[in-house]
């Protein structure tokens, strides 16, 4: 069974496969306008969202399919204490694809271990976010063309903003790219994503800077600080604005560079650049519904393909144990919690984390 859980799941292949199929749809939304009928998406989202649970929901309804589903996890017998594993359970018997948000990390890959139909990751915790990155890479590719040989800056929350993570790890794969990670010290990218970046070689500079590293950039990937994954509210006061990006600080960007955001803003882009053509984070918005129906249409054409019996409940406990908090691992129960990268370092197979 294909899931998409982290973006690296997919091949470079398969990715350009997916934007190829959303730019057909962009042009002969007709041809796709019945392509799942009959079929169900069922959007299991424990935490907020506007954008992503509604172009998931407006994907599938421009295929012919039909969406069910909770925005709210109060609203759903989570509530009464059930686990992913026996959600899942329950409601793969009324759909055939899964979109899942959920404020612990690993969440889906738990949800995955326990249901026969795809499950997509639509974000979890502070982890991965892979159908934004998705999402970004149209933007990408409509504007720039290509992927390879590109300077992209990431600038905000890099610590918790997990579409920086996914969308850092999709793009170190093509030739020549660069990365220039821009934050405050205590929101720089995680150990374990630091550790593969200089494990596959990738290039790139951490710096406090943006207005030193405006020049070089051709991609600008503004984001939140993640309020909700702070422990101290002091904390996020004292960060929180630490980047605003605003007509002045754009003066030395290159003429071409495009300014991404996964939206929601809350302060750090000023509504001045909005008006300025390299601004383009509400088209990212309509790219998104595009690419989520070209990945909701694969992954159901993958799963006739590969039939799945219902799958045996995991009895197995690991002895190990997580020590990041936001970790699915730390409140619910699950198996094979580690696994081993090739430098040897043991991670947590649900966040990442590096188990010492
Ligand atoms: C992002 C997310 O949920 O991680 N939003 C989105 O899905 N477009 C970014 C954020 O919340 O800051």
């Amino acid at each position: 069974m294909r899931n998409l859980l982290e973006i690296t799941d997919f091949t470079t292949q398969e990715i350009d496969t997916l934007i190829a199929t959303a730019i057909d749809i962009i042009k002969e939304p007709k041809r796709y306008s019945e392509a799942c009928k009959g079929k169900k998406l069922a959007t299991l989202f424990y935490e907020p969202s506007t954008r992503t649970r509604l172009s998931f929901t407006a994907a599938m309804m421009e295929l012919g399919g039909n969406v069910l589903g909770f925005s709210d996890a109060a609203a759903s017998s989570v509530s009464k204490g059930e686990v992913v594993a026996d959600t899942v359970r329950v409601v793969e018997n009324f759909a055939d694809i899964i979109a899942m948000r959920h404020n612990k990390e690993g969440a889906p890959w738990v949800a995955s271990q326990f249901a026969s139909i795809p499950i997509i990751n639509a974000g979890d915790g502070g982890h991965c976010h892979p159908t934004q990155t998705l999402t970004d890479m149209l933007t990408i590719y409509r504007h720039k063309g290509r992927f390879s040989g590109l300077t992209i800056g990431f600038c905000g929350d890099l610590l918790y903003g997990r579409t920086v993570h996914s969308l850092a790890k999709a793009m170190g794969r093509y030739e020549g790219i660069k990365f220039v990670f821009i934050s405050p010290k205590e929101l720089k990218i995680p150990d374990y994503l630091r550790k593969e970046i200089e494990k596959h070689g990738y290039q790139y500079i951490e710096t406090t800077n943006l207005e030193d590293a405006m020049p070089s950039l051709d991609i600008l990937y503004m984001t939140r600080v993640q309020k909700e994954r702070f422990d101290s509210e002091a904390e996020y006061n004292k960060l929180k604005d630490s980047f605003i990006l605003d007509m002045h600080k754009l003066h030395n960007a290159q003429k071409d560079m495009i300014i991404l955001h996964p939206l929601p803003r809350v302060n750090e882009i000023a509504y001045e650049v909005d008006a300025d053509p390299r601004a383009l984070y509400f088209e990212q918005v309509l790219n998104g519904k595009f690419i989520r129906m070209a990945l909701i249409y694969t992954l159901l054409r993958w799963a006739e393909e590969h039939k799945e019996s219902p799958k045996q409940p995991i009895v197995e406990v690991s002895p190990l144990k997580c020590k990041n908090a936001r970790c699915i691992s730390a409140t619910e129960m699950v198996s094979s919690l580690c696994t081993t990268s090739e430098n040897g370092d043991r991670h947590c197979f649900y966040c990442d984390t590096i188990l010492k």
